[in-house]
């Protein structure tokens, strides 16, 4: 199947702007019931935070077979994206978050360099779009709108946290059925990118846009946190607040082309795909047990990897409500349809008790 796709050799603004419409396929179901933070859906299976970067792409990737999907982080004014290159394939193993620096790969073989700076429209243009974009899921599908603060200058904590809740409030108005809020941006060096590493920090920000969501489902979107005890207070912290956290967003270091040079002037960029999956998929079984010891009811939400049925049953199986992908559809559009036939094939398999 011919299927469009994002062009990481063109802009992020070129291919905002591409005309794609939702294909014609049949998409099987998969074995359920299915909820997503007690939202009734058709899947456990999602787009996460980056793929979609408007309306016209999240229906495209719900059409094929993802069933919750998340809109592209947004902010509370404008800002551009990073320049190119915005996806630089890497060549690496597994992943263990302490890697000094990463190589460039000529070819794309599952994991890349993330370089985008989380770009924002204008909040009239992303507004408009959830609003539209909301009215064109099918029921069993849901629309999550990502959302961050934006830093200005000698700006205080509360600031920050306003800023995110009118964020979040803003998505919620225009029809959101839950907010990601993202504590982690391996991108930006400033506060608003490393919440996941200061648990009083994010319990402030998480309780604001709490006050300014009531009941609609909140996620936090964290990074790695190979440290159990912050891992403990971090959910110590938040959970009053929220519904579900959603890791990893990605492991962070420098990216080296052939000659030894640092891309990106030497700065970390956020490594995503096949090489995150032990990473992530460690630190969702931490998290688990320490939810099932609190007897607490935060979901969980795989992210990080996944890319084949495998993958995603093992999120499900290590206490994951849900699996969330980026990378691997972005590459093969057709992932969602190829995960769901497989799981139709594999012996009876339905949500773990
Ligand atoms: C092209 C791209 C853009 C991304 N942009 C965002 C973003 O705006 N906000 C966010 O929270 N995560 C962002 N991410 C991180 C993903 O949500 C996800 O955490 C990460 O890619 C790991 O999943 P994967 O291994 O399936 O790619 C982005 C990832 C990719 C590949």
């Amino acid at each position: 199947m011919d299927l469009p796709r994002y062009d990481p050799s063109r802009t992020y603004e070129w291919n905002y702007g591409r005309a794609i419409a939702p294909p014609d396929v049949e998409i099987g179901p998969v074995p359920g019931p299915w909820s997503f933070l007690g939202l009734p859906v058709d899947s456990p299976l999602g787009i996460a935070a980056g793929p979609l970067l408007n309306g016209a792409w999240c229906l495209y990737y719900a059409a094929l077979g993802f069933d919750v999907v998340t809109y592209k982080t947004v902010r509370g004014r404008a800002r551009p994206c990073y320049d190119l290159p915005n996806l630089v394939p890497v060549t690496c193993g597994m992943l263990r978050g302490d890697e000094p620096w990463v190589a460039v790969s000529a070819e794309m073989r599952g994991t890349w360099a993330v370089s985008f700076g989380m770009p924002s429209r204008s909040p009239e243009e992303w507004r408009r779009d959830v609003e539209w974009t909301r009215s064109r899921l099918r029921p069993g599908q849901r629309l999550s709108v990502s959302v961050v603060g934006t830093l200005a200058q000698d700006w205080t904590l509360d600031d920050l946290a306003s800023d995110y809740a009118m964020c979040a409030r803003w998505a919620k108005e225009s029809g959101a059925d839950c907010v990601e809020a993202n504590f982690s941006c391996p991108n930006v060096a400033t506060r608003d990118g490393q919440l996941y590493q200061h648990p009083a920090d994010a319990a402030v920000v998480a309780a604001s846009i709490r006050e300014a969501i009531g009941r609609t489902p909140l996620v936090l979107k964290i990074g790695y946190l190979p440290d159990a005890d912050i891992a403990e207070a971090f959910l110590d912290a938040v959970e009053p607040f929220v519904n579900g956290l959603a890791m990893t967003n990605s492991i962070a270091t420098a990216v080296r082309a052939e000659d030894g040079s640092y891309l990106y002037g030497g700065q970390r960029r956020g490594i995503c795909g096949a090489a995150t999956f032990d990473v992530s998929m460690e630190q969702t079984r931490r998290m688990r047990a320490v939810i099932d010891r609190r007897r607490s009811s935060v979901q969980l939400i795989g992210v990080g990897g996944a890319d084949s049925l495998d993958r995603v049953l093992a999120y499900l199986d290590g206490g994951a409500s849900a699996v969330h992908l980026a990378t691997a559809p972005m590459v093969r559009p057709d992932m969602g349809i190829r995960i769901r036939s497989a799981w139709r094939r594999s012996p009876p398999n339905g949500p773990p008790s």
